[in-house]
């Protein structure tokens, strides 16, 4: 054997090749007995880290009128026994208004059906729908039109009727006020007027509705440190902070499908966007999430965001997030019918619900994550995620080289050796995340496949037959795994 064991700092470390089907190097990591082995960095998870966002105005259609809507979200409170968070909010939000004479959940015309409203009204069943859902719920509320009482009374329906109400943000990615001529924003705007802002009216939110630990602070899409919590917490007193709940951001990566899903470029947006700010917030000793994340603005890219590549970004990027101490991730979902990224519709899954299914399947009663192959600089990721007794449960295994499918290319493949493994002796078994290629589109006839499953378009039901792979582990605790370019593995441990 040309395995090459190295113990220190967890670093991945290249050996020679093992098997006759790959011509690379094999990739071999060490898993750590239990949590808190040395070598590794380790993050506590929420029982639900990966979760959806839904479009302020759009909610309610999804809620009522997109059937896929439940079931994807309840194939993983099957894998997690806890409905996963969402979050309703965006651009609509800071262009709609409470309207306590409507029996509608919403009130908007548009030319297209295609669009989002300029302006809203909507009623309390918009709330009392948001009431209905089992999971935790963020509410969304406007400040841009500088009209507090409104989002006062918003506020006191969301608290009434919103049974899992988890937070209430106070306006959507503010640093864009002055763009979208929203009142707040009329003469300076800048981080600081916005963060006194915030802090105001968290203040007279929170004490209007007789509710602390309630509001969900920042919300920007522009980069931190510019726009980012650590400015908000260094200006907070404790009058303002026995409010927050938590501090989010969004995030919007961009590029090509290949840049997109290839590791190190997901670990550098990660460490870039987000570490320094999610310290500063984890000193307060609170929470720090993705409020709205996506892989392309806008909606997504009709080239991009669709593809079995961008779900394997997901995966990652909700991983990784993970292991940043992001405590949890809100997938955005926009217009009905005008959104590449959505994880379903009314009539097609998109392929990215594949890797964020297969992240929450990976993580699935996890205690801690860790990343394997921290800092992150190959294509080759690994993460174990461990039991609440400490122990590793379960392996993942990533292969971000590129595959873009078409004729004349071969699929090349890559083997993984892990290390340090229970059960030596025995046989593990494994899940693939697979589909033709990097470009594989549902709605073109391509679906990505889990342990052999698909999801069924229009209702998101589970459908073929489970398939696990078995592979031996050595009696001293190694075993080797084939993954091919564009592709996932997790190993069940337990
Ligand atoms: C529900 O969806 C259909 C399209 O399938 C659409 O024509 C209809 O307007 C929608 N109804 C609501 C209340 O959103
Ligand atoms: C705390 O901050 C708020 C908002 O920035 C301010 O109105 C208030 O006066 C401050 N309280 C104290 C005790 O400094
Ligand atoms: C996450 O937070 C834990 C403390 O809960 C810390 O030990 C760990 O180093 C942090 N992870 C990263 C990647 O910074």
């Amino acid at each position: 054997m040309g395995v090459v064991s190295v113990k220190t700092f967890g670093l991945l470390c290249l050996a020679l090749a093992t098997t006759s089907t790959s011509t690379a190097q094999a990739a071999t990591f060490e898993v750590p007995a239990k949590v808190g082995a040395p070598g590794y960095k380790y993050a506590p998870l929420d029982p639900a880290p990966v979760g959806l966002s839904f479009e302020f105005f759009a909610f309610p259609s999804y809620f009522t009128n997109v059937t896929a809507t439940k079931q994807c979200l309840a194939n993983w409170k099957s894998l997690t026994g806890v409905w996963p968070p969402i979050r309703i909010g965006g651009t609509t939000q800071d262009r709609a208004q409470y309207d306590a004479s409507t029996s509608a959940y919403v009130v908007y015309s548009v030319h297209n059906a295609a669009d989002a409203p300029m302006t809203l009204t909507f009623g309390s069943k918009f709330m009392t729908l948001a009431g209905t859902y089992e999971g935790s719920v963020v509410v969304g509320l406007n400040r841009g039109k500088n009209k507090i009482e409104n989002t006062i009374a918003a506020a006191k329906v969301a608290v009434a009727e919103v049974k899992n109400l988890l937070a209430i943000e106070l306006g959507n990615e503010p640093e864009y006020y002055p763009k979208d001529g929203q009142p707040i924003a009329a003469g300076t705007w800048n981080p600081s007027v916005d963060v006194a802002s915030q802090n105001s009216w968290m203040i007279r939110v929170g004490s209007a509705i007789g509710r602390k630990n309630i509001i969900q602070a920042g919300n920007w899409n522009a980069a931190a440190p510019t726009w980012g919590a650590a400015n908000l917490v260094a200006a907070e007193n404790a009058t303002v902070r026995q409010y927050v709940r938590h501090y989010a951001h969004h995030n919007y990566p961009g590029g090509t499908i290949q840049s997109l899903m290839t590791h190190p470029t997901t670990v550098k947006n990660v460490r870039t966007q987000f570490e320094a700010d999610v310290a500063a917030v984890l000193r307060t000793g609170r929470e720090y999430v993705l409020g709205e994340t996506n892989s392309v603005s806008g909606g997504g890219a009709a080239g991009v965001s669709p593809t079995f590549g961008a779900a394997l970004w997901t995966m990652d990027y909700a991983l990784r997030a993970a292991y940043t101490n992001i405590s949890r991730i809100y997938f955005h979902h926009g217009t009905v019918g005008n959104c590449q990224y959505c994880f379903f519709g009314r009539y097609s899954m998109g392929a990215p619900y594949y890797g964020a299914h297969a992240a929450v399947a990976f993580l699935a009663g996890g205690s801690h994550v860790t990343a394997l192959d921290d800092p992150g600089t190959t294509n080759y990721a690994a993460y174990v995620v461990f039991d609440s007794q400490g122990q590793p449960l379960r392996v993942l295994l990533y292969n971000s080289d590129y595959f873009a499918g078409g004729g004349g290319t071969t699929r090349t493949s890559q083997s993984f050796t892990l290390t340090g493994l229970p059960r030596s002796g025995s046989i593990v078994r494994a899940k693939r995340l697979t589909a033709a290629s990097a470009s594989s589109r549902v709605d073109q006839g391509s679906s990505p496949t889990f342990g052999g499953q698909t999801f069924a378009d229009g209702t998101c039901v589970v459908q073929g037959t489970e398939t696990f792979e078995s592979t031996a582990v050595s009696s001293n605790g190694q075993a080797t795994f084939t993954l091919k370019a564009t592709e996932v593995l997790i190993v069940y441990l337990q």
